[in-house]
């Protein structure tokens, strides 16, 4: 956030008629960010929330992104950290979506590991979220339901091997398609809980959402069963034809243990939790604006419920 400030002290907007961004997904959110303020003016925090970002922007913007999870580079969203308290800030609107993507795996070959995982898994969550979410529908949800499928069969293989190619594109072109299913279905509770977690312990956006993944799915399975089904089939850890029909802990095990193939652990303790972090953590996300789309309303002391399994 501060460094968003200091570039917009520095340049002199006014001067400019596009942008390009050459990144991940913090570098593209900075360039939409800039072309919001060379327009609308005023500070980033000021549009911060769902749709308050009052014009387009004039700028054209061309995204060409190098990692493959955000979906930044089609999204509505803007995120970034907010050092004053101590969580992350969200600008979402449909008029901030880029003008032009260029997606291309090859962009993405160089990707470390540990980043490719961390896009990965944000990505995994994306499709899942979109998928579950209240605002889900007959066009969205079999576009979540593959991004699922692609990114669950890509994830393993483009971490272990970065030069793997076909790899590389199911990341990309299932990166993508969780953000058009997530642009028009919104996000849910895993999203909600990575704007404080991310803040408080400064991990990873992709980590934050995949240690919430298990304990969110199975709280949101109570209102839908079906669903949760469904992504634990195209994922690979359900055979509903062998007559694999029930749920149970064994699946959310099983995400778990995907999660820690791929170095991603599913424990706050990893990260220095401390029992007074419970009341911003629960804080936090209650006011997160993704909260609303998830398909089950978690009380405050739901959300205390699901740290606590996370610990
Ligand atoms: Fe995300």
């Amino acid at each position: 956030m501060s460094l968003f400030e200091d570039i917009v002290k520095k340049l002199d907007l006014k001067k400019f008629d596009s942008v390009i961004a050459v990144g991940g997904g913090s570098v593209i959110d900075v360039a939409k960010g800039l072309a919001v303020i060379a327009k609308c003016g005023g500070s980033i925090r000021d549009y911060a929330g769902f749709d308050k970002v009052p014009d387009y922007p004039d700028w054209k913007s061309i995204m060409i992104p190098t990692t493959a999870g955000t979906g930044s580079e089609i999204s509505e969203g803007v995120v970034l950290i907010d050092e004053f308290i101590q969580s992350k800030i969200l600008v979402l609107s449909l008029k901030i979506c880029p003008t032009i993507a260029l997606t291309d795996p090859e962009m993405t070959i160089s990707m470390p590991p540990n980043i490719t995982v961390n896009c990965g898994i944000d990505a995994l969550v994306h499709a899942i979220e979109s998928y579950t979410s209240i605002d889900a529908n007959a066009l969205t949800e079999p576009i979540s339901l593959r991004a699922i499928e692609l990114i669950s069969q890509g994830l393993k293989p483009a971490y272990e091997h970065g030069d793997d190619l076909d790899a590389r594109e199911a990341m990309q072109i299932g990166s993508t398609m969780a953000m058009v299913a997530g642009m028009n279905a919104h996000m849910g509770l895993c999203h909600s809980l990575a704007m404080p977690l991310c803040a408080i312990y400064h991990m990873p956006h992709g980590q934050a959402c995949g240690m919430a993944l298990a304990p969110v799915l199975e709280f949101n399975s109570v209102v839908v069963k079906e669903k949760v089904m469904n992504i634990f089939e195209v994922m690979g850890f359900m055979d509903k034809d062998a007559g694999d029909d029930t749920l149970t802990s064994d699946c959310y095990e099983k995400i778990e243990s995907f999660l820690k193939e791929i170095q991603i652990s599913a424990r706050l303790s990893d990260f220095g939790f401390k029992d007074e972090h419970m009341e911003t953590i629960v804080k936090e996300t209650m006011k997160a604006v993704q909260r609303q789309f998830n398909p089950r309303k978690p009380t405050e002391k739901d959300i205390a419920g699901i740290v606590k399994r996370m610990i």
